[in-house]
């Protein structure tokens, strides 16, 4: 009877941390990542497909510099990434969809911004993230 009980939760244990760990390989929790902007995505804890962080950028041209701000994403095991953040300051919201590839992570980046008179203005580009 302690037998069974034993490999039930072993079972149990597989079935539960088995697929935390499997998304948890692809981007790791507690990783830095800086794309060809020199740009800095700081992956926090890596919970099942979500994860959270701070994006601050420093790419040319754009504003919200050197500020820190949080980062919503997704991941799948097949590495398919996608992150979102709302540079506040700037009216700015910005995704990034791409795929995880060992230390890189290729993605295209749309962003929409508000102006001063209520204009929505979009652009689109791609960034190529390099683990630290
Ligand atoms: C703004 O200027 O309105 C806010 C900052 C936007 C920065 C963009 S997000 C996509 C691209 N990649 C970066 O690392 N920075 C720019």
């Amino acid at each position: 009877m302690k037998t069974f009980a034993l490999r039930v939760l072993l079972v149990l244990g597989v079935l539960l941390v088995g697929p935390a760990t499997a998304f948890a390989q692809v981007l790791p929790s507690f990783s830095t990542w800086e794309n060809d902007k020199h740009s800095i995505l700081s992956v926090g804890f890596v919970n099942g497909a979500q994860f959270s962080g701070v994006f601050i950028n420093h790419a040319a041209g754009f504003q919200c510099q050197n500020i820190p701000y949080p980062v919503t994403g997704s991941v799948l095991p097949n590495g398919a990434i996608t992150f979102v953040v709302d540079f506040t300051a700037c009216s700015t919201v910005t995704t990034w969809r791409g795929r995880v590839m060992g230390s890189r992570i290729a993605t295209k980046w749309f962003l929409v911004y508000r102006d001063s008179h209520g204009g929505i203005h979009r652009m689109r580009g791609a960034d190529l993230f390099t683990r630290r």
